[in-house]
């Protein structure tokens, strides 16, 4: 039995030590501060993942399932909550950086944008600025109502 959750600050060390294993970004996390939410397994965080607003859109990063959890289904049911989430607080549109999991999220719904296309406010973000390389692929999706349902 798993349950997502808000992150709480003692969450953060473990969530770091996830990113890092993944090789996603954590050094613009004391300063952007994203909105976290965590996967728990018997008390044991072994996921997370994290909005970033800005404005009427939102930045969705730091998506990480821990190895040896992965493929069970985790990592939709986070990218799920975090649209539930965007969607109650009134953002209208996700906006993500990946490398490696284009095709997961192409299957939650998300398609390939120009980076260019992404709202000027999170073009500015440090993940979009210099974090994210250059071959990370941009992708967007529209929330409508019915994610927050
Ligand atoms: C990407 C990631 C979060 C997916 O988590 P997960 O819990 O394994 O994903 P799920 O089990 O929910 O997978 C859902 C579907 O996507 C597929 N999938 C998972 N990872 C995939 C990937 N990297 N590429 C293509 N498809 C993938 C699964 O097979 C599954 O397909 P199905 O619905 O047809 O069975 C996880 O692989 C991870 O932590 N990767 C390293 C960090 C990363 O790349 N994060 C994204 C950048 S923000």
């Amino acid at each position: 039995m798993f349950q997502i959750d808000a992150a709480s600050p003692a969450d953060l060390e473990v969530v770091q030590g996830l990113l890092s294993e993944a090789g996603l970004p954590t050094s613009d996390l004391g300063v952007a501060r994203p909105q976290f939410l965590v996967v728990r397994e018997r008390k044991a965080v072994i996921g997370a993942g994290a909005l970033q607003r800005f404005g009427a859109a939102a930045l969705l990063r730091s998506l990480v399932v821990a190895d040896g959890h992965r493929k069970r289904g985790l990592g939709r049911q986070i990218v799920e909550a975090l649209e539930q989430r965007a969607a109650e607080q009134g953002v209208g549109e996700l906006i993500l950086l990946t490398e490696t999991a284009a095709d997961f999220f192409e299957r939650a719904g998300y398609r390939l944008i120009e980076r260019s296309r992404a709202p000027a406010a999170v073009q500015e973000s440090a993940e979009f600025r210099s974090l994210c390389p250059s071959t990370a692929v941009c992708m967007g999706k529209v929330l409508t109502a019915a994610h927050s349902a």
